[in-house]
């Protein structure tokens, strides 16, 4: 039985990971840590807000003297830091605030960990941190040994956590691991990034608004899949060790796109080429062997099953979206703990 905190548990993957472990660890107790940024969204974690295992605090991970509180308060034997600010649009709007959460919170958690003592810390990072490949050289993966070579104010931001982690661990022994994944897609992602927004958008029948031709490829898998490979991370994982999530399962963007248009019975006529992205990333790809071979990890979902059941949520979880694209659910917080003090 362990405390674990998880941070950033209102947003997409942090709340897929959260239902993970109510249903696969029932025993341990869960503390999510949540700023509720515009990102985060506490109706997604209704299901386990009465359950006496879990609690829910509303907090800043750059916020030392909280951070500090907490730590002292919960004695956590495990961290597993999902909280971030993690659209890459918007980094090359503000890049300052992707500083402050995802560098200098990293920072801070670390710092509580060193302080209170902690039994495993992971950072959950991004495959972005290696930069793209080209598209010419299929032959071409990430492993852990790539270096990094970041191209956003977004990924920067990532790689310059993954290197305070490793510092942590080297200077300070800080029991620390972090795994690198590809891009995820599932239920209660924000309906900012490529697949939700295409689906809604196609719902709507608004134009898709596809970056430049299309063509980039980016290397997708199913959120629960990455949850799991976490999961065994904690578990089994070796501390020190950077893992490599991803299901060799590359895509370009059109294709995608198309694929939603096809299973929504949508024209193609709504695809919109828009302006490049700018640094825009041509391919991202991962190679798992490290992971399979030290841990037995395998993705089980498929993608044309993963994309199927994406899309069969966001139809019937119409409510769930159209609040976020409404801005009704920033208010949920208050409507529904407001009172509660
Ligand atoms: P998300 O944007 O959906 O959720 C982020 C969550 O963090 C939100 O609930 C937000 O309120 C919270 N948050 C933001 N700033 C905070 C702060 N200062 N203090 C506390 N909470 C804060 O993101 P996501 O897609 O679920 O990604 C989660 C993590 O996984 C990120 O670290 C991201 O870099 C990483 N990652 C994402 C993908 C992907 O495809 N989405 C792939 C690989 C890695
Ligand atoms: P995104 O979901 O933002 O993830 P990331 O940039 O972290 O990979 O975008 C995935 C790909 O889709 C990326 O190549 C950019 C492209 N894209 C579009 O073409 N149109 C859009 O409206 C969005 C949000 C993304």
């Amino acid at each position: 039985m362990s405390k674990m905190i998880v941070t950033g548990g209102a947003g997409f993957i942090g709340s897929n990971f959260i239902f993970y472990q109510r249903a696969h660890h029932p025993e341990d107790e869960l503390i999510c840590v949540d700023k509720l940024t515009y990102a985060g969204n506490l109706e997604t974690l209704a299901p386990v807000m009465d359950d006496p295992k879990f609690q829910f605090v509303r907090a800043d991970i750059a916020d030392r003297a909280a951070m500090d509180a907490l730590f002292e308060r919960e004695k956590p034997d495990v961290v597993v830091n999902f909280a971030a600010e993690s659209h890459v649009d918007r980094s090359i709007e503000n890049p300052a605030i992707f500083l402050e959460t995802n560098v200098l919170g990293t920072q801070v958690l670390l710092d509580a960990c060193r302080k209170y003592g902690i039994g495993r810390y992971h950072q959950v990072s991004t495959d972005e941190v290696y930069g793209d490949l080209p598209l010419d050289r299929p032959d071409l993966f990430f492993t852990e040994r790539t270096p990094l070579h970041t191209s956003s104010p977004y990924s920067a931001s990532k790689a310059s956590a993954d290197l305070l982690c490793n510092a942590y661990q080297r200077t300070y022994g800080l029991p620390i691991t972090i795994s690198r994944c590809s891009n995820n897609y599932g239920p209660y992602q924000f309906p900012e990034k490529l697949i939700p927004l295409m689906i809604a958008n196609a719902l709507a029948d608004k134009p898709l608004p596809v970056y430049g031709q299309g063509l980039n490829v980016r290397d997708w898998l199913y959120v629960e899949d990455h949850c799991a490979a976490i999961d065994l991370i904690l578990r089994q994982g070796q501390v020190g060790q950077t893992y490599n999530i991803g299901g060799h399962n590359e895509m370009r963007n059109i294709d995608i796109v198309k694929l939603i248009l096809q299973q929504l019975g949508k024209p193609e006529s709504l695809i919109t080429y828009v302006t490049d992205r700018k640094g825009h990333d041509m391919r991202y790809a991962i190679d798992p062997t490290f992971i399979h071979d030290e841990l037995g990890w395998l993705p089980q979902t498929k993608f044309a099953d993963g994309i199927r059941k994406t899309i069969q949520w966001y139809l019937d979880n119409r409510p769930w979206w159209e609040n976020i694209i409404n801005g009704d659910y920033q208010t949920y917080y208050e409507r529904m703990y407001g009172h509660r003090g």
